[in-house]
């Protein structure tokens, strides 16, 4: 996984994720207590927060391991040539 700028403040980041020959694109912000997700692990399709262990699934943004509740954005992505885009 990547953790990706989508604005030019660098302050806004969305998470890429490479799972079964696909890509996945989600908030990289911990709906717990914004922690960002990329400094977790991603395991098969879910990416687990460092902090308290909160796991959500990257192809949908639902949490499935507490402490997270509210799931993730995510977002579609396309690939053209070798470029890959994130629609935010
Ligand atoms: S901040 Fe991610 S689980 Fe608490």
């Amino acid at each position: 996984m990547k953790r990706v700028a989508i604005d030019d403040t660098n302050r806004q980041h969305v998470l890429l994720c490479h799972v079964d020959d696909q890509y996945y694109a989600i908030d990289d912000l911990c709906t717990h207590e914004d922690f960002s997700l990329y400094l977790g692990c991603l395991k098969g399709d879910q990416v687990e927060c460092s902090l308290h262990g909160a796991r959500f699934n990257v192809k949908t943004g639902c949490a499935e391991e507490e402490p997270g509740e509210i799931p993730l954005k995510t977002y579609p992505v396309s690939i053209k040539g070798n470029t890959i885009f994130i629609d935010v």
